[in-house]
């Protein structure tokens, strides 16, 4: 008889709820696994602190994790994160470490006006990472930049039922209303961002969002087959669990509308 190995929980992190989008597009693929959701709320937002301060804080986070489970494959499912902490965390750990950055490539396979935007946090933008992904495969492009520090915020609260304020939304976004040429396809290089997509897509009617949920779903399929034959695997009978670095009255609230993502059981961890 084949002996079938489930492979063990499979870790997504972020700094906050943005990595949802990661992870629901996870869960639709592959719904049978065991799912650790783990978000940085202590250090919430990534967007506005240094390189080191990432480095070291994501480190620490993840080594707290692995030291508590056992962890099968981790999704940094931050751009802002992933844009500067692989090489460090694949240097550390032995299980495989999928990074999410900006869906360039297929935005530029995408455009036909020539013209992309990438939304992302300031720092994702000011990455050489994110630069060389612009010059590898954006090169016939123009590439619009615009790095915001609130969007995640509002993303944040849209989940937790606050709705977006449109004439904000639109204030943030002014640089690019006025452009001669409006990119018509728009990378969203931030996990929060699909959440307000609705909201973006009305201000940018005609565009086309990207993101890098699906590409990334199946990236994990891929790695983790090649290891444990997932057709053949049944249904985790363990419930998923949610991880954060801080508690308060937020997480209280937030917990009672994880459980529709089937995230279950709920741990604070100290890091
Ligand atoms: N979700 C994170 C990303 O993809 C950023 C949010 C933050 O600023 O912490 O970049």
């Amino acid at each position: 008889m084949n002996i079938v190995r489930q492979p063990h929980s499979v870790l997504v992190f972020d700094s906050g709820i943005g990595g949802l989008s990661v992870y629901n597009e996870m869960r639709k693929k592959m719904p049978y696994l065991h799912y650790i959701y783990a978000f940085d709320n202590e250090m919430f937002p990534y967007g506005d602190k240094s390189s080191e301060f990432i480095i070291d804080r994501v480190n620490s986070v993840i080594e707290t994790i692995a030291k508590l489970y056992t962890i099968s494959l981790v999704v940094i499912a931050c751009n802002t994160a992933s844009t500067i902490c692989l090489p460090n965390l694949r240097s550390r750990f032995s299980f495989p470490i999928v990074g999410v950055v900006p869906a360039i490539k297929p935005a530029s396979q995408v455009t036909q006006n020539n013209c992309i935007g990438l939304l992302a946090t300031k720092a994702t933008i000011q990455r050489t990472y994110t630069t060389n992904l612009i010059q590898q495969f954006a090169k016939n492009c123009t590439v619009k930049l615009l790095g915001l520090s609130e969007l995640a915020l509002i993303a944040e609260n849209k989940l937790q039922g606050i709705p977006v304020d449109m004439q904000q939304l639109k204030n943030l976004l002014q640089p690019w209303l006025g452009l001669t040429t409006v990119p018509d396809t728009i990378v969203l290089g931030c996990t929060h961002y699909p959440f307000i997509k609705d909201e973006l897509q009305i201000i940018f009617p005609k565009a086309t969002f990207i993101d890098s949920g699906n590409a990334i779903a199946s990236r994990v399929y891929n790695l983790l087959n090649a290891q444990y034959n997932l057709h053949k695997i049944s249904t985790s009978s363990e419930e998923n669990i949610v991880l954060s670095t801080t508690y308060n009255q937020y997480v209280e609230k937030l917990i009672l509308k994880l459980v529709n993502y089937n995230l279950i059981k709920y741990h604070k961890i100290s890091c």
